[in-house]
């Protein structure tokens, strides 16, 4: 039997971390979603595609296939088989994916994907509406929040292994403004499921969050 691990909150909690963290224990398919919105975001890009242009957008969506690998320095993310994992994270894809993850055809095209991925294995998918929208029938639901200076301090430590420099007012920002933008938009914004259990981080480590975490998923098991 699948098993789902559903978690959800703003940027910079270290969803990401914790999801790699849990596939790892419990031996689960690890999906970041916001990879998968980067991921259409980049292509629109690529094909300079202007945002109101919604046919070229489905034609897009009918055309990409994105796909995940666990390696030993981390997830590697796929886009038609390239590995786009860096290009993802670039500064000129965050200014502008919370507009494209407003676009209802996007998320209407990789909700079908994820719900694809969950498929006969178990899985801990993170984003933002995974809990809401995605699995509202999770078997486990974690909302991970933490301050926005506490976000921002872990966006610039991220940013900087990953090579990216961007200053703490930039970072800052960019942050609030896609909460903002995440939890108002008219399609799945980004919210905390009724049945979901909050997991504040800002004054806990990461390896602290896990095992909260670990907990949670271990009474459910
Ligand atoms: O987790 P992230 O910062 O990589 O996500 C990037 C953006 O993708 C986020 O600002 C909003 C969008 N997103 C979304 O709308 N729904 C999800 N389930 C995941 C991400």
């Amino acid at each position: 039997m699948s098993f789902i691990v559903a978690i959800d909150g703003p940027a910079g909690t270290g969803k990401g971390t914790i999801a790699s963290l849990v596939s790892k224990r419990f031996g689960f398919l690890n999906v970041d979603t916001g990879a998968m919105f980067r991921c259409v975001t980049l292509e629109i890009i690529r094909r300079k595609i202007e945002l109101h242009e919604i046919e070229k957008i489905e034609e897009l969506l009918s055309q990409i296939e994105i796909s995940f690998k666990e390696e030993s320095d981390g997830q590697r993310v796929f886009l038609n088989g390239e590995d786009v994992s860096t290009e993802i994270r670039t500064k000129q894809i965050t200014d502008i994916i919370s507009e494209v993850s407003k676009i209802p055809q996007v998320r209407g095209r990789l909700l079908e994907l994820q719900r694809d991925l969950a498929k006969g294995q178990s899985i801990v998918m993170e984003g933002r509406d995974i809990g809401t929208v995605v699995f509202p029938n999770a078997d486990v639901k974690i909302y991970l929040d933490a301050s926005a200076e506490e976000r921002t301090r872990r966006r610039i430590r991220q940013n900087e292994e990953k090579g990216i420099k961007m200053s703490y007012e930039e970072v800052l920002e960019s942050v609030i403004k896609r909460d903002k933008i995440d939890s108002e938009r008219e399609i799945a914004p980004l919210r905390k499921a009724d049945d979901a259990i909050l997991v504040d981080g800002t004054n806990m480590s990461i390896d602290e969050c896990a095992d909260v975490v670990y907990k949670i998923i271990e009474e459910k098991m």
